[in-house]
């Protein structure tokens, strides 16, 4: 039984496979209707999502499958004082695959050691969150041809945003990767991201605050919202939200070819009238988010 806790739980061969059904997926979506007839995926949300979770169920029923869950601590029997190791033994008893979130980091680490059924990290506190790696490089990969090769930078809210710990990881097995860090100093990425994954694999990093500069340079911007949840004190998120706000203004100075992601939501750190830009991939990285995660269910399931 497979689990998908870490984006490293994935070969590179796996991943390359996963884009490529997923790619498949949006060619031929009939071929794939009955695919997984009678599974049940378990959506268990700890923490608020409106992508993760509904791309996630939508992913299950374009396969046939039916879903069940809960997306509010609040009302399962966590409320109740359950440890998240109870519950997922009881929903393992009635799931065939779990997708979940927590807000404590290793909380789907937890999950998997004492699940009969796969679990599937969609998220835990400021540390991980592999499928929306995985939607990122199946966007990037649609967006750009390849991986092999890009500078990308990372804007925003690196110290506490997971999406951006887990697409580092992942890029740290491809060849000739760039990667530029733009934050303000108190949200710079975690020293233990820097040392494990970007000097452990001597990926060529720099880090500036400069994000009118750093453009100049990129093949793909992938912004961030600063995550308000994680801060211990209201003042410092105030101080430190509006950092870095990408306007249509700003755009006209970048390259033509630089490619906009965003995990979403959006606050304010992507100007509205950026979203008709062809350079905008968000909503589009948003649509990928489903069709990679049907490919990923299909996988752990083991349906051929
Ligand atoms: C991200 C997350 O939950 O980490 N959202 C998502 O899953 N698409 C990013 C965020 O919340 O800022």
């Amino acid at each position: 039984m497979r689990h998908l806790i870490d984006i490293l739980d994935l070969s590179p061969a796996e991943i390359d496979q996963l884009i490529a059904t997923a790619n498949d997926i949006i060619d031929h979506p009939a071929d794939y209707a009955e695919k997984c007839h009678g599974k049940k995926l378990a959506t268990l949300f700890f923490e608020p999502s409106t992508r993760t979770r509904l791309s996630f169920e939508t992913a299950m029923y374009e396969l046939g499958g039916h879903v069940i869950g809960f997306s509010d601590a609040a009302n399962s029997s966590t409320s109740k004082g359950e440890t998240v190791g109870d519950t997922i033994q009881v929903v393992s008893c009635y799931a065939d695959i779990i997708a979940m979130r927590h807000p404590k980091e290793g909380a789907p680490m937890v999950a998997s050691q004492v699940s009969g059924v796969p679990i599937i990290n969609a998220g835990d506190g400021g540390h991980n969150h592999p499928t929306q790696t995985l939607t990122d490089l199946l966007t990037i990969t649609r967006e750009k041809g390849h991986i092999d090769g890009l500078t990308i930078g990372f804007c925003g809210d690196l110290k506490f945003g997971r999406t951006v710990h887990s697409l580092i990881t992942a890029l740290s097995r491809y060849k000739d990767i760039k990667i530029v860090l733009i934050s303000p100093e108190e949200l710079r990425l975690p020293e233990y991201v820097k040392h494990e994954v970007l000097e452990h694999n001597n990926m060529t990093y720099v880090e500036t605050q400069d994000l009118d500069s750093a453009m100049q340079n990129l093949d793909v911007l992938y912004m961030t919202r600063v995550q308000k949840e994680r801060f211990f004190n209201e003042a410092d998120y105030l101080r430190l939200k509006d950092s870095y706000i990408l306007t249509v203004d700003r755009m006209e100075k970048a390259p033509a070819t630089m490619s906009v992601l965003h995990p979403l939501p959006r606050v304010n750190e992507i100007e509205k009238a950026l979203d008709s830009d062809p350079r905008a991939c968000y909503f589009r990285q948003a649509l990928c988010g489903k069709y990679i995660r049907m490919a990923l269910i299909m996988k752990l399931l083991e349906v051929k």
